[in-house]
């Protein structure tokens, strides 16, 4: 390809890619399909890293990330970043329309209603329609330039279609969407990684993020409320949020223009209930006057416009009994008390639960089974008990006493000294523990043996065929097949004895055989070292390449790693100073994991076909099975071997089973050849 072609092609195909983000995020739709998707960005990055001199600083393979920050430039906002006015209380807000009227000289004005979005405001500057600089608020005057991390967000555009102003800034919130924010929590906390307090502190720390692929990988949204520059020419506000929601920003659709207070407390209480629905999270309403000139009119105060406020809706509460108090201990040992509530309904969903965190806040509380509670539900997604109603606590009613003892083995509790958990010591014998680590182990983002579940793993360690993961082995199909376990349906509330079938321990073995293929990464994930989570255990396989360098390195030299701290550091230290973790090791490596980064497996291959499973099935003209499975492996997929619904495609070659080709089909999977398949890898 000459220069000149593969510049026409970059900007073909990053014109492309915006188009199709654009559907994608601002509109819901998409006209390919993801898989297509991403072999247009992979043929992008490939032509950039051939043609560098064409990779430009709006291309939309920076949302990837991918660059590392260590300080963030601090920047002078050209027009400061204020903050609003708010209330609680509807009387307040009329005595603002009041005073809002009387700044007007009774003139007529117009509300504008936007819900506020709880997340971290967020300022970017365009130049002829590209964008410039992100810079977070800060201290309203000068914030951080965090321009990197923001291109990761989908729908920040870089660069924009239409006519726009020549500069110009908008500005807006970062969120964390909930049910991302519920994806990363759960995935920290198989991790055994401190969970994420609430979406707002959380957008606001992702935000800050030293390395943008991490930012990229949190899927972070951003909705756009404010216009600002010289000469725009914009009688209102309005009009100024239609303008930008026209060149392509992300306008939460839930703005209303009002024509009285009246109206605007009508969008206030219609939004109390709705607000639960969407996929942000919102704390209030804010309330502007919709002509500039009008604002231009009422100014500011030293803080805040006289021209807006906030309405903030309270943190829901209920109240209810505290019934008792359950002690979950997890992975690592950690005991977690979670209060068992009389169910109460609270901000659309029913609330049995509440987290309690540890001794110290029950003892902050003080709270005793049998009182009436109050449970909230502020930022976060798990309620919590903010208060106990001790007028009507019953005279004999006795304090909480925290259990000593571990409620799975029985062990003596200890609680470490700087840490507010306490934790069963009982690492080798707590069955929790054992089969959490286990759960990790085995889960598809570890080592993908999940056909292995729950249950079974109980029976095999009840009946002493296994005491740990590098156990699993050493299993047999004989040893599966007829396995005997206990299973309890909780629809019937009750337990029964089931037994483990052919095909489904023959699925099991294949799975554990197929998961000695699993590439490094992601075993050093599933060792289950605390704090080593998949990010981590990423940065560590490719800094250090070997098991035995990780297990080898000092703290110097583990803390050297971009994004690696104290913490994460000592705990990898802890992990390899045991000698039962030294002997797990090295099961693991005689049963053939992989425990080294194959250099072919960073060469020649690619990440085009990241989570995609196939099956490889036939006789082949180009290659053999095993030359095609290496192709899939080396390219970021996986070879499995049984169809399933789940399963991505299937490779059909001559003389495949007609059994295969009709499971497949009457399930839905794609069937391709093999020169379907050379296009997809692009023929390397
Ligand atoms: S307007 C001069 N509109 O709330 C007024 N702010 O307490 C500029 N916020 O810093 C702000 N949703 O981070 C505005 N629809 C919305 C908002 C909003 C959330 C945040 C923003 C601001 C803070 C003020």
């Amino acid at each position: 390809m000459t220069p000149i072609e593969a510049l026409e092609k970059i900007n073909q195909l990053s014109k492309d890619i915006d188009h199709h983000n654009h559907l994608y995020y601002q509109e819901n739709r998409s006209e390919i399909s993801d898989f297509e998707f991403d072999q247009l960005l992979k043929e992008l990055i490939d032509l950039e890293n051939q043609f560098p001199q064409y990779k430009s600083e709006h291309s939309p393979t920076q949302r990837v990330g991918g660059t590392i920050t260590k300080n963030f430039d601090t920047v002078v906002h050209k027009y400061p970043m204020l903050s609003l006015g708010n209330t609680y209380s509807k009387e307040e807000l009329l005595e603002w329309d009041a005073r809002v009227q009387k700044g007007l000289r009774e003139e007529t004005y117009e509300y504008f209603c936007e819900l506020k979005f709880d997340g971290v405001a967020l300022s970017l500057s365009y130049e002829n329609g590209l964008l410039k600089r992100a810079v977070t608020r800060g201290d309203g005057t000068q914030g951080d330039d965090i321009t990197t991390n923001a291109k990761t967000i989908r729908t920040v555009p870089l660069k924009l279609k239409s006519q726009v102003p020549d500069e110009f800034e908008v500005r807006g919130e970062v969120f964390f969407p909930k049910e991302e924010f519920q994806r990363v929590n759960n995935e920290r906390e198989k991790a055994g990684e401190d969970k994420l307090a609430n979406p707002r502190n959380a957008a606001s720390g992702t935000i800050k993020m030293q390395d943008s692929k991490v930012v990229a990988e949190r899927k972070l949204d951003c909705y756009l409320y404010y216009l600002l520059g010289e000469d725009l020419n914009y009688d209102s506000h309005s009009e100024s949020i239609e303008a930008i929601e026209s060149w392509g920003f992300n306008v939460s659709p839930t703005y209303r223009k009002c024509s009285s207070i009246q109206e605007v407390l009508e969008y206030i209480s219609e939004w109390e209930e709705k607000r639960h629905e969407l996929p942000s999270e919102t704390d209030g309403v804010v309330i502007k006057v919709n002509s500039l000139a009008q604002q231009e009119q009422l100014g500011f105060t030293a803080k805040s416009p006289r021209w807006a406020i906030s309405y903030k809706y309270k943190a829901e509460s209920a109240t209810t009994i505290l019934e008792s108090i359950s002690y979950q201990v997890g992975r690592t040992g950690a005991v977690t008390p979670v209060a068992n509530l009389k169910p109460v309904l609270l901000a659309g969903t029913t609330v049995k639960r509440a987290s309690l965190h540890n001794a110290n806040e029950i003892e902050r509380l003080d709270v005793r089974i049998g009182d009436i509670v109050s449970v909230e539900k502020g930022g976060e997604i798990i309620p919590k008990i903010t208060g106990v109603d001790l007028a009507s606590r019953a005279s004999d009613s006795i304090p909480l006493e925290y259990i000593t003892h571990c409620p799975e083995c029985g062990t003596e509790l200890i609680r470490p000294e700087g840490e507010a958990n306490h934790y069963c010591p009982n690492v080798e014998g707590c069955p929790p523990q054992i089969l959490g680590r286990i759960e990790h182990f085995i889960q598809r983002k570890a080592m993908n043996i999940d056909s292995l579940g729950t249950e079974t793993i109980r029976g095999l360690l009840d009946q002493g065929l296994i005491q740990n993961y590098a156990d699993l082995y050493k299993l047999t199909f004989e040893a599966l097949n007829g396995l005997e376990f206990s299973s309890y349906s909780e629809k019937k509330g009750e337990v029964s004895i089931r037994s483990l079938r052919e095909k489904s321990a023959s699925n099991i073995i294949k799975a554990i055989e197929d998961s000695k293929q699993v590439p490094f990464e992601r075993v050093l994930f599933a060792l289950g070292i605390r704090y080593v989570g998949q990010t981590v255990a990423e940065k560590l396989a490719v800094y250090f390449k070997s098991i035995d360098a990780i297990g080898r390195a000092t703290f110097e030299q583990l803390i050297d790693v971009p994004e690696i701290g104290d913490r994460i550091a000592e705990s990898v230290i802890n992990f390899f100073e045991e000698d039962k973790n030294q002997t797990l090791v090295n099961e693991l490596k005689e049963a053939g994991l992989q425990l080294v980064i194959e250099e072919q497996q960073t060469e020649g291959g690619s990440d085009i076909l990241a989570n995609r499973t196939f099956v490889v099935s036939g006789v082949f003209e180009s290659f053999s099975r095993d030359e095609l499975k290496t192709l899939i492996k080396s390219n970021g997929g996986k070879v499995v071997s049984s169809i399933s619904g789940k399963l991505n495609y299937l490779v059909a070659g001559d003389k495949m089973g007609p059994s295969k080709l009709e499971k497949a089909t009457s399930l839905g999977v794609q069937i391709i050849n093999e020169n379907e398949f050379k296009d997809m890898i692009g023929d390397q």
